[in-house]
């Protein structure tokens, strides 16, 4: 008996062997699976949600992603009251349809500085972060070549004494200029 037994214990572990290295593991399947559920129900979109923080945005805007949302079709002179000078501006499917006064979170403009060749020079970034009615609720980033003006939320900082200050004017929730 010991004999006809001991082959079968030495196959078992080989079997197991050969499955390991022939099939994905089903609990590493299964979790992949069902993890997308609720995650594509909580997690911004990466391409619909410009990440924080200067270098973060650096290889964001590099990705290009904005360039699908919904932006002026050419660069043009800044509107008043604009300190941006000659820009493009792209908003973000959540900016873009919503239609009440106030913006929904998640909510984001990018803003193509231009040269007078239209050559990109920096990004103006804002995104809005929480439901309300102040500034703080939008993250304010803008970048000049190496100068970085503002980067962080608008309770303090560039972000508040440059960003919000002046786009506390615009009339519909801190946003000048919704592309059509
Ligand atoms: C003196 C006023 C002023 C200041 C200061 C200012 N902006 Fe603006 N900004 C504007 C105006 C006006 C527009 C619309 C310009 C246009 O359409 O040409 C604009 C447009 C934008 C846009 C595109 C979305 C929109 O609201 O139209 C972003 C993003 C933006 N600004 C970010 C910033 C950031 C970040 C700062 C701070 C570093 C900043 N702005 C400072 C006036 C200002």
């Amino acid at each position: 008996m010991t004999l006809t037994r001991y082959p079968v214990l030495l196959a078992v572990p080989g079997l197991c062997l050969t499955l390991a290295c022939t099939s994905p593991d089903p609990a590493v399947g299964d979790a992949a699976d069902a993890a997308p559920a609720p995650d594509a129900a909580t997690a911004p979109d990466p391409t619909q949600s410009p990440p924080s923080g200067a270098a973060a945005l650096a290889t964001w805007l590099a990705a290009g992603h904005y360039l699908a949302w919904h932006c002026e079709p050419a660069g043009h002179p800044a509107r008043s009251p604009s300190a941006h000078g000659r820009n493009r501006i792209c908003n973000n499917a959540a900016l873009h349809a919503a239609t009440g006064a106030r913006f929904p979170p998640g909510a984001a403009s990018v803003k193509e500085l231009l040269d007078a060749d239209d050559t990109i020079v920096g990004y103006a970034v804002a995104r809005k972060d929480a439901d309300g009615t102040d500034g703080g609720n939008w993250y304010w980033f803008e970048r000049v070549g190496t100068t970085t003006y503002a980067d962080g939320p608008g309770t303090s900082g560039g972000a508040r004494t440059i960003c919000v200050d002046c786009h506390s004017h615009a009339t519909r929730d801190f946003v000048f200029t919704v592309v059509p």
